[in-house]
């Protein structure tokens, strides 16, 4: 008989895990500075959590978001910042909507949030003026607050205003944004001038900041502003120890009452190595191929095969497909060095070229196109962890699809 439905694992971008694994500490500690926030009604020091592709930013930026929510005590706002396009008008949606639901579920009322409302809508008219912003009844603009259509000073206005009122309600300002270093270098310059200058203030306002992204966010924050090295808590997260993997593999099969014969378990944390994506892929086509109540070591190695062809096909081979013949040729030389980063100047030897501006249009591009990231000056690594390993891997495959 086949294992019970729903299937637990969930693999894909921001899937609530069956269980998050190995980030108890760091849970901890950032849920324990943001209940400071709150009893204070004073701001705490902005965090920075970055990682490799698929290691669990998104969920954990939600679960955050997720906790404030659920206590009542935040005014919670969640976006994602996208390549390209500034984040005035997310922003702008994302408090729109936390500001409306806090209204419409009666947890605040109205009047109380006025001066979060004008402000509000002073910066809404000037970054969206033909949008609709409803809230059920007149909200007026508050001249000169949040209205210069200057990014700075408008996004520190805002914060400071919506603070200001989280204070007289006793709660507190969360401001999240996944995918930070895709924002533009202005807008990324705009949040660390005002996250600075609200934190100088002798009494903060209760505002709490997060950003999550790749690897490349503390320099890219840097890059738009030199101080921002000291104004942030920066956090990584990266590949689950084995105990940690063991545990995210083995507690939500326990809860069903399965068990995984210990050489099944050891054959897929083996496969795994650590990356959560692949603890959510390679458990749930282990799953779907178990019976009985016993995960067998026979069932394992067929989940890890389907496991591995999906991620392979979509994970990988997407990314290999969409690069173009110069650019492969880059991250071939790059896979030699597996999932270390690798020096441009090995890469410039390895692909027989004279000099390191020979690569700087692919690296550029494989940069842009979100492949790899600049780790230190003159050395690139993969975003997605095993990149390298699936290169050298299907080496032959991927070079008979060259000029695909
Ligand atoms: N701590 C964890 N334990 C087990 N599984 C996890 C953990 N964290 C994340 N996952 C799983 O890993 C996958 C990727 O998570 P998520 O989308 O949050 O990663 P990410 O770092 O945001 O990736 P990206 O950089 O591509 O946005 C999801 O399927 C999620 O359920
Ligand atoms: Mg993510």
């Amino acid at each position: 008989m086949a294992l019970p439905t729903p299937n637990p694992f969930r693999p894909g971008a921001g899937r609530v895990p069956p269980e998050l694994a190995g980030r108890d500490a760091l849970v901890s500690e950032v849920q324990t500075s943001l209940d400071e926030v709150v009893h204070e009604g004073e701001g705490g020091r902005p965090v920075i959590i970055s990682g490799l592709r698929g290691v669990g930013k998104t969920v954990l930026l939600n679960e955050f978001v997720r906790t404030a929510q659920d206590s009542k005590r935040w005014i919670a706002i969640k976006l994602e910042a996208v390549a390209g396009n500034s984040l005035q008008l997310p922003l702008a949606r994302a408090i729109h909507q936390e500001l409306r639901s806090l209204m419409t579920t009666g947890e605040v009322a109205r009047e109380k949030l006025m001066r979060a409302l004008a402000a509000f809508k002073s910066f809404q008219v000037k970054v969206d003026p033909s949008g609709t912003y409803a809230f059920g009844f007149d909200v007026e603009p508050v001249p000169g607050i949040a209205d210069t259509g200057d990014f700075q000073q408008d996004v520190f206005d805002l914060l400071d205003q919506l603070g200001r009122t989280a204070r007289d309600l006793g709660m507190g300002v969360l401001l999240a944004i996944d995918e930070l270093q895709s924002a533009p270098k202005s807008d990324l310059n705009a949040l660390n001038v005002a996250l600075h200058n609200l934190g100088q203030d002798p009494r903060p306002v209760p505002v709490s900041f997060i950003g999550t992204g790749l690897p490349s966010l503390p320099s890219v924050l840097s890059d738009a502003t030199s101080y921002a090295e000291r104004l942030y808590d920066y956090r990584t997260i990266g590949l689950l120890e084995d105990a940690e993997a063991r545990d995210a593999l083995a507690h939500p099969v326990e809860r069903r009452g399965i068990v995984w014969e210990p050489a099944a378990l050891d054959e897929a944390l083996q496969s795994v190595g650590g990356y959560p994506y692949f603890t959510q892929a390679c458990g749930k086509h282990v799953w779907d191929v178990s019976t009985g109540t016993t995960i067998t070591r026979p069932d394992t190695l067929i989940g890890i095969q389907k496991a591995r062809d999906e991620v392979d096909r979509g994970l990988y081979m997407s990314r290999w497909d969409r690069a173009t013949q110069a650019q492969r040729a880059m991250m071939k030389a790059m896979a030699e060095d597996d999932d270390r980063p690798s020096a441009i100047q090995d890469l410039v030897i390895r692909l027989g070229k004279s000099r390191t501006s020979d690569l700087s249009v692919s690296r550029k591009e494989l940069i842009k196109s979100g492949h790899i990231y600049a780790v230190d000056r003159g050395f690139v690594a993969f975003t997605v962890p095993g990149m390298a390993d699936f290169i050298r891997r299907r080496i032959g495959d991927l070079e008979s699809r060259i000029g695909d």
